[in-house]
């Protein structure tokens, strides 16, 4: 199913990630399982939580030679994970490498989407100590045309971004958006930020929600909210 949303369960240890998953009951929230996680409770997590029945967005963020990531795509596609990404400046050639790594024999794998600049590169960084010198949205325009040429499926973006993405590499090309905060809810550490029923109107694809589930009093009830907002009921 396109249009969902992802909660980014970011706990340091298997235990608590179960603990909260154990919270639902009715509901298997489309998961995303980030770096410190994964580093810390390994590949048993993975399977430990689609055994539950939960989808999961491994959000890994490859980036190395394309054999290297080939490979390592290989070994991920075979946990049997539903989305993984890597950088698009990996550029091209590793781009394509990983769909070809991700690719089981028999013609399936997991969705792989790319990560264009992250949020945390700003113009004058981006000038500055990477010495690229071009307008931040062409920059980010430019990646996620090559992640469409070499095949991947979307991009991480900025949910502010995703109406651009999907004009310049067309609807079907996914956009799945963190930054995303209740009209009543704190910001946090989050820059540019946008609700549920904001990043509907936008044409976000997927939402990944981190705290404004996983830091409330009643997660379940903000996951319930969540869906229905961006699901625009
Ligand atoms: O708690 P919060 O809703 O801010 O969590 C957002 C999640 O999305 C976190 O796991 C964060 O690492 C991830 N993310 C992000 N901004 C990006 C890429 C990923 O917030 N540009």
């Amino acid at each position: 199913m396109k249009r969902d949303v992802i909660v980014a369960c970011d706990f340091p240890t298997a235990e608590q990630t179960l603990a909260f998953l154990d919270g639902f009951s009715d509901e298997k929230p489309f998961v995303k399982i980030g770096m410190e996680l994964y580093y810390g409770a390994g590949p048993e997590i993975v399977r430990a939580i689609k055994a539950r029945g939960h989808k999961i967005f491994l959000d890994l963020k490859l980036h190395d030679i394309p054999n290297t990531v080939k490979k390592a795509m290989h070994v991920l596609s075979a946990l049997d994970v539903d989305i993984c990404n890597l950088h698009c400046a990996g550029g091209l050639d590793m781009m394509r490498a990983a769909v070809e790594g991700l690719t089981r024999e028999d013609g399936t794998r997991p969705l792989l989407i790319g990560v264009t600049q992250l949020t945390s590169i700003d113009q004058t960084r981006m000038e500055n100590e990477l010495l690229i010198n071009r307008p931040l949205p062409e920059v980010v325009m430019q990646y996620a045309q090559n992640a469409k040429a070499a095949g991947l499926d979307g991009v991480v973006c900025s949910p502010l971004e995703a109406e651009k993405v999907h004009s310049v590499c067309g609807d079907g090309f996914l956009t799945v958006t963190p930054g995303i905060r209740f009209a009543d809810g704190a910001v946090g550490d989050q820059q540019r930020v946008t609700t549920p029923a904001k990043a509907r109107e936008i044409g976000s694809d997927y939402i990944v929600v981190g705290r404004p589930i996983t830091a409330a009093d009643d997660p379940v009830a903000a996951y319930r909210r969540c869906v229905k907002e961006f699901a625009g009921e």
